[in-house]
């Protein structure tokens, strides 16, 4: 056994030097580096910028399917999911985009200020939360529609490059402010007829059922866009049969059936009051800038905090029994089940 092991060990790694360009460069099980080889506006608006990711030295990157993100740890500790926006045949680069938002946690800022061409950064991933069934291939439906609200077009596009690889019947409604802060919008006007471009200086704010207006019965809708944009569509379809809506929220969504309770930050003593119509992680935000978050929807858990007193109320389903056991709790969606939690922080 000592001479296979030994014999084994010696194989592997002879075998990881003669093909050490095939191999992704993992910092742990599931992380790697990652290196910016492009760095493109794609916006008229300059607030939107795409990046191509590849392995510094050139390997195979993991496959992934539309609708998958990359978590990204950024320079200075954050971490922040994107979208893949880029074609899953392409296994040596990832593209992501990312909107410049001044007043957001500074991730997109940071993006924007600081990575260049050659800069590196660890990814984990991809991971796929909004995965996409093409009709004839895992779905029932017969066709597709896709809504896309401005950067909301990144998880849309693999998938409507996917459909027009398959041949499907689709269509994709694309909206925003204005022309010129829509990203990547030649490729997506490259789809012809199937596309339709509206934006709201030219045709007021858009309304649900105009969105929903090429949907048929039969049909499958995936659409990113913002929580009202979604809140509206979710409306006008629950009034609508053999219609399946799947949907990727870019930022947190509304707080439902919340009850006001306070949190007391245990290393300082501070105590703050949650109110019921916001979250937790919200509220210590004001008073710790610095604590970790990225998705804000109880997926990604960076938010992760352990409770020392108290009973939370858990409103994810990405905690385990066990993590639930250990006092974990996840404070951009969950909540308190009554009174006040003492959180390690
Ligand atoms: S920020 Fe992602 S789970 Fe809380």
């Amino acid at each position: 056994m000592r001479f296979y092991e030994k014999f084994v060990g010696a194989y592997i790694k002879t075998s990881t030097l003669i093909n050490r360009r095939d191999v992704v460069s993992k910092v742990s099980d599931d992380s790697m580096t990652l290196v910016v080889r492009e760095r493109r506006v794609e916006a008229h608006d300059e607030n939107v910028i795409s990046l191509v990711l590849v392995d510094p030295g050139g390997g195979e990157l993991p496959a992934w399917r539309p609708g998958a993100h990359l978590d990204l740890r950024l320079p200075s500790g954050r971490q922040r999911q994107y979208s893949l926006c880029g074609d899953p045949a392409d296994r040596r680069t990832y593209r992501i985009a990312v909107r410049r938002i001044p007043d957001g946690g500074g991730g997109s800022v940071e993006i924007h200020d600081t990575l260049t061409v050659g800069s590196a950064l660890i990814a984990r991933g991809p991971r796929n939360g909004f995965g996409f069934a093409a009709p004839g291939f895992g779905s029932p439906s017969e066709r597709l529609h896709f809504v896309a609200g401005g950067i909301g077009i990144t998880p849309i596009l693999p998938m409507a490059r996917l459909a027009e690889r398959l041949k499907l019947d689709w269509t994709l409604t694309y909206t925003g402010r204005s022309r010129d802060s829509l990203p990547f919008l030649e490729e997506v006007e490259s789809f012809g007829d199937r596309v339709t471009v509206r934006t709201d200086d030219e045709h007021g704010l858009p309304d649900a059922k105009e969105l929903l207006a090429d949907v048929r019965e039969h049909s499958a809708v995936y659409c990113c866009g913002p929580v009202s944009m979604i809140g509206g569509m979710l409306e006008v379809l629950r009034e609508v049969t053999d219609v399946e809506f799947h949907y990727e929220r870019f930022s947190a969504p509304p707080v439902v059936d919340g009850v006001a309770f306070e949190v007391e930050l245990a290393k300082t003593g501070e105590v703050l009051e949650v109110p019921a119509d916001r979250t937790a992680l919200d509220v210590i935000r004001k008073s710790r800038p610095d604590i970790a978050y990225s998705c804000q929807q109880g997926f990604c858990r960076t938010c992760v905090v352990h409770v020392l007193a108290g009973t939370p109320q858990h409103r994810e389903v990405t905690l385990l029994d066990e993590d639930r056991e250990r006092g974990e709790m996840l404070i951009c969606v969950s909540r308190s089940a009554g009174g006040r939690l003492t959180l390690d922080l």
